[in-house]
């Protein structure tokens, strides 16, 4: 097929995912080509494009573009202007996905090129891309668990802004113009075909390559991340963490393809003697400057893989990381860290899913609870999602644990939470998770919200301190979080 084809193609296909259900129902019958007014192709050729907050390893800017393009068409050129007013044409190089996904991910490709340091401005095939970090941080979105969610048995509405706000929340982020936005894990959540009992819900949706030992794809991810958070990649760098929706047997093709830069690259989740592998990313940090004298160190911790009820043998392999953490968020005068990570280390579930168990604890993830152990002292807070609902919790002598998985995907139960009779790693009668390791000591505090949303941090006057507005997906603020010497409180 030629690649004009392949893009009428996509346009097509990114329209039918966005159309509402009455059109759906009405167009049922008919050809649904017919139906949909013609799409004007953006001239560039360019499905999506953005720029990743990455390390200064990988880029000296700590941005890269990428630009996802119709397999078979060339990679555009990303044009920067110098500061002198004069542009630069730089080629970009061609990311593929291992050659296992086959005919999921045949319809793209995805382009990546570093930006130039001092960069004033940017495009890629004539569309703005983010090119720059600002000298000074004043604002930064955070969002978490976006992708519409759906299941043979249940699915979210894909087609209501209601049921399923990502494309509310990423307008209403491009809207408070923030520095830089925060993804923390769980893009894709497309992981099933839709059931014919909900069509006007899902029908249209991307279903997952017959008999493949993963379930994302090319248009699986338009669909989930790159159509409903186009207005956050025109307006934000993004820095993205990998949750466990992005493990290899999962969203990971795509997310080692699209959203990372580690040195295991766009084939990480290739199969290798036939077995999908377990991988995990080193963790990376990138420095962000707030002001004179204060320099706000993110560091990110791949936490895809793990169980959350169970100290497993996979803690040794994810305490490498927290080790890797712990040493890249050394003390330094002005610098105050916090810790990127999917799976929280002290969150807690609601609950309602005890299913009347003694013995059921809420906190969530023991195999992170154990591996992160004395390797927490140099965070002043923990930014996860993973638990779909907005949280903060105290546990004494830690980092502020805050949980921010509410950007779009289906939520949490809206009761059942509350102050655990036990600590992280003992059980809801008292006893240890596992016997090597020492339980934390119980939370002092929590808040929880069940509604959709995300967050926009400021900093504060003082060194360490930070304002947390939650947001709704219509941009309201809905509640006020701040972080203070290592402590939240919200109200
Ligand atoms: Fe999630
Ligand atoms: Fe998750």
């Amino acid at each position: 097929m030629k690649p004009v084809k392949v893009r009428l193609l996509l346009v097509g296909l990114v329209t039918a995912l966005m159309i509402a259900p009455s059109a759906l129902a009405a167009v049922a019958s008919a050809p649904v080509v017919d139906q949909i007014p013609a799409p004007t192709p953006r001239a560039s050729g360019v499905i999506s494009t953005y720029t990743l907050v990455v390390p200064t390893s990988v880029s000296k800017s700590k941005l890269q573009t990428r630009a996802v393009i119709p397999n078979g068409a060339s990679c555009p050129k990303l044009t920067t202007l110098r500061p002198n007013g004069s542009t630069k044409k730089q080629k970009m190089w061609l990311r593929t996905p291992g050659a296992s996904t086959g005919a999921a991910f045949a319809s793209i490709r995805v382009c990546a090129a570093n930006v130039p340091r001092n960069t004033r401005g940017a495009t890629v095939g004539r569309v703005k891309v983010p090119f720059q970090l600002p000298k000074s941080i004043d604002k930064i979105a955070l969002l978490a668990d976006t992708g519409c969610r759906i299941r043979a048995t249940s699915s979210q509405d894909c087609a209501s802004p209601t049921d399923w706000p990502l494309a509310k929340v990423a307008k209403s982020i491009a809207a408070t113009k923030p520095d830089l936005a925060m993804m923390l894990g769980d893009f894709f959540y497309r992981e099933e075909r839709c059931p014919d009992s909900a069509v006007a819900q899902c029908g249209g949706s991307p279903a997952p390559l017959n008999g493949a030992p993963f379930k994302d794809s090319g248009y699986g991810w338009i669909a989930d991340a790159l159509v409903p958070m186009a207005q956050v990649f025109a307006t934000t760098p993004l820095m993205a963490v990998r949750g466990n929706h992005e493990a290899c047997n999962r969203g990971g093709n795509g997310y080692f393809l699209l959203m990372d830069a580690s040195p295991l690259g766009a084939k990480a989740c290739a199969p290798k003697d036939g077995v999908v592998p377990t991988n995990i990313t080193p963790s990376w940090a990138v420095d962000l400057p707030i002001k004179a004298g204060r320099t706000l160190r993110a560091v990110a911790v791949d936490t895809a893989y793990g169980l959350d009820y169970e100290v497993t043998p996979w803690e040794s392999t994810q305490a490498v990381a927290y080790s890797q953490a712990a040493k890249l968020a050394k003390r330094k005068k002005g610098r105050e860290s916090w810790m990127l990570t999917h799976r929280p280390i002290f969150g807690l579930l609601s609950t309602d899913y005890s299913a009347g168990s003694p013995t059921f604890t809420p906190w969530m993830s023991a195999d992170q609870q154990a591996a992160a152990q004395g390797k927490l002292g140099r965070f002043d807070a923990i930014m996860s999602s993973h638990i779909h609902l907005s949280q903060a919790v105290r546990i004494p002598g830690n980092p502020a644990q805050l949980v921010i998985g509410n950007g779009g995907t289906e939520l949490e139960p809206p009761t059942g939470y509350g102050i655990p009779p036990y600590g992280p790693l003992l059980d809801g009668q008292g006893n240890r998770i596992s016997p090597e390791f020492e339980p934390y000591p119980n939370a002092t505090w929590q808040w929880t919200r069940v509604q959709f949303g995300f967050v926009i941090a400021t900093p504060g006057k003082k060194a360490g301190n930070w304002t947390l507005s939650q947001r709704s997906p219509n941009g309201k603020a809905f509640a006020k979080c701040s972080l203070k010497q290592r402590t939240v409180s919200c109200k």
